[in-house]
């Protein structure tokens, strides 16, 4: 019986996600991307080789497998081109395995001109973005007015449509952000270019899926960013502009929900955040700085220092809840091998209460204070196990709390960047 199955962060991001699908996807005949764009960073380790692949889903170093952008992707053309020459000088056949939905919204550099100059404007206040245009291009689609990969395909529609946006956008560049305008001559002139090279890759995806689901294939759903970014249950304001959840899955590829099989949720075995917003279980000392130093905590698309902390369960009940997780997937659980005392976060004490359900209210969160459970370290290194039953016994305590507490199976351990570093369960 072939397998639809999510794979999707339960954090803020970052959790592994791409070293997973890149593992799941030995038997399946479709990877796909439904939301987010290259403000993604998804790391794949294969025989000491590293690739960032950030718009691109992590199942294209594999043959026979195709990779689709779902609708709900914003697409940069820039980005993409950029990231298939990559792949192609190191042999990967990438026009081959991947295909991208016609009615992706395009991310243009109108949209990269505003973000950045939106997060200068905001100052202390700015939500950190990755800068790539994200937020804005999606902004542009819910308006109408954006421009989608189905554009690329006619030329005079395309022209007359740039050109609304560019008076648009180059107004707030000039006047309200007193910046440089981006003459519309340039991006158009770029475009069609890029779109010479990527409309070969278009096609429905939608049908795709359809056909991949009639046959019985298994299909994997990649996740970009965490379940907490997402524009409605996430974080607000400081979330990425996508909805990141599963239901995002159905939306942002024409594929419905009641296909899905499995939905399973990738965390670390501690919690990290890029950007600003509220991190109750944040560290800001020396076990916070080891966390960062040993999970090498920078981010893969802008190279900022992620911030760190202890495992938090209130977060993962509103992904749980959020995603309907069938399962948990727990990586980097080797980087708190030297810690003597691991803390998992339960509960938050708030103005007198105890909150056992995350608060939506930003400010809130951000005056919620941790209540912890203190278990034993097991002081010795798990890096690069393949055997539950090698894992020391206090490791083994700490999964079991977090399976009890989460009320769901732990179905993988990631026990380091490798594709065979795993423990399946
Ligand atoms: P944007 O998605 O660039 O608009 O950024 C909004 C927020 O989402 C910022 O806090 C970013 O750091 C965060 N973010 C966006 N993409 C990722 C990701 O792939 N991993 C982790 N954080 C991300």
């Amino acid at each position: 019986m072939g397998k639809r199955t999510v794979i999707l962060g339960t954090q803020w991001g970052d959790e592994g996600k791409g070293k997973v699908v890149d593992l799941l996807t030995q038997n399946v005949a479709a990877v796909v991307r439904f939301q987010g764009g290259h403000n993604a960073g998804h790391t794949l380790i294969i025989n000491d080789n590293k690739t960032i692949l950030r718009l691109i889903p992590s199942g294209i170093l594999h043959e026979g497998v195709m990779n689709l952008i779902g609708n709900g992707v914003v697409l940069s053309p820039e980005a993409l081109i950029e990231e298939i020459t990559e792949l192609k000088v190191r042999g990967v056949p990438v026009e081959e395995r991947l295909r991208i939905s016609p009615v992706c919204n395009l991310v243009l550099p109108y949209h990269v001109a505003i973000d950045q100059a939106r997060e200068k404007m905001r100052g202390e206040d700015a939500i950190g973005t990755t800068g790539r245009g994200i937020g804005p291009a999606y902004e542009d689609k819910v308006a109408r007015r954006n421009l989608r990969a189905i554009d690329l395909f006619h030329p005079k529609q395309m022209a007359d449509k740039l050109k609304t946006l560019a008076d648009y956008h180059n107004f707030q560049l000039v006047n309200y952000y007193e910046t440089s305008p981006i003459p519309f001559e340039q991006v158009h002139e770029q475009l069609i270019q890029m779109g010479e090279k990527i409309t070969p890759l278009i096609t429905d995806i939608t049908v795709l899926l359809a056909e991949f689901y009639n046959q019985d294939d298994n299909i994997l759903f990649e996740g970009a960013q965490g379940s907490l970014l997402d524009i409605d249950i996430g974080t607000y304001p400081y979330v990425t502009s996508s909805n990141t959840t599963a239901g995002a899955v159905a939306c942002g590829t024409g594929f419905g929900p009641k296909y899905l099989d499995e939905i399973l949720g990738v965390t670390k075995a501690y919690i990290t955040r890029v950007g600003a917003g509220p991190f109750p279980t944040e560290l800001q000392n020396e076990i916070g700085r080891y966390m960062a130093k040993k999970g090498k905590e920078f981010g893969s698309v802008t190279g900022r220092a992620r911030r760190c902390g202890w495992f938090d369960v209130v977060l993962l009940r509103r992904s749980i809840q959020a995603n309907s997780l069938t399962g948990l997937i727990i990586t980097k659980l080797d980087v708190l091998d030297e810690l003597e005392t691991i803390r998992i976060c339960t509960g938050y004490h708030h103005a007198g209460e105890i909150l056992e359900t995350l608060p939506f209210d930003s400010n809130v969160l951000k005056e919620c204070e941790p209540i912890y459970e203190d278990l034993p370290g097991w002081q010795q290194s798990t890096y690069g196990l393949t055997d539950y039953k090698q894992l020391p016994d206090n490791a083994r305590a700490y999964i079991s709390r977090i399976e009890a507490l989460a009320g769901l199976p732990i179905v993988m351990l990631s026990t380091g960047p490798q594709r065979q570093e795993t423990i399946i369960l």
